[in-house]
């Protein structure tokens, strides 16, 4: 499995076959928010809290699989380093970003199927999943530019093996 992930990519770039795949996957998660919002603007809520419930499951396991351990080998221990001050500081706030977006998106998900005890509960939706929505998208667009700096821009690309 991993020789398959440590292959090299198909979008051109200094990525390897798992990165390429996370961008793509992850780019497709966004499509997927957006069009749940879609659903619940148009009051399909039904459709709308399966929509977004997928997402945010595919959100969980792509982070937990594909980014926790390039951040820790990378970042956190540096590996293959020092490269460029961009590389951490766009790689760090995406973290920070991502980790919100994840919790409390799956919070909201957990409220939505009822799930959550009634003292973190809450009843106006509308704020949070709006908000959840705003974090999903911008630790989206931050991915991107994380993909960009890692595999474009700095001049010793992370990569295992
Ligand atoms: C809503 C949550 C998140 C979204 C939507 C997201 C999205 C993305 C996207 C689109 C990429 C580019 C694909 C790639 O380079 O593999 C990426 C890469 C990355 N993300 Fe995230 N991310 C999220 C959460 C996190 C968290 C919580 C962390 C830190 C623990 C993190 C660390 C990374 C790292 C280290 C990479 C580069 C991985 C690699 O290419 O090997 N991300 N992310």
């Amino acid at each position: 499995m991993d020789e398959i992930l440590h292959a090299p990519g198909f979008l051109g770039t200094n990525a390897n076959f798992a990165a390429d795949v996370t961008l793509l996957v992850m780019l497709t998660t966004a499509v997927l928010f957006s069009v749940g919002f879609y659903l619940a603007r148009k009051e399909s809520f039904d459709a709308h809290k399966w929509v977004q419930t997928g997402g945010a499951l595919i959100n969980l396991i792509m982070v937990l699989w594909l980014m926790v351990l390039p951040f820790r080998d990378f970042v956190v221990r540096d590996s293959g380093g020092p490269r460029e001050g961009i590389f951490y500081i766009v790689t760090s706030i995406h973290a920070l970003t991502g980790l919100s977006a994840t919790i409390f998106g799956l919070f909201v998900v957990l409220r939505g199927h009822k799930l959550m005890s009634r003292f973190l509960s809450f009843n106006n939706y509308k704020p949070y999943m709006r908000l959840a929505y705003g974090l999903y998208i911008a630790a989206t667009a931050l991915g991107v530019l994380v993909y960009y700096v890692w595999f474009v821009v700095t001049s010793a690309p992370p990569t295992y093996g």
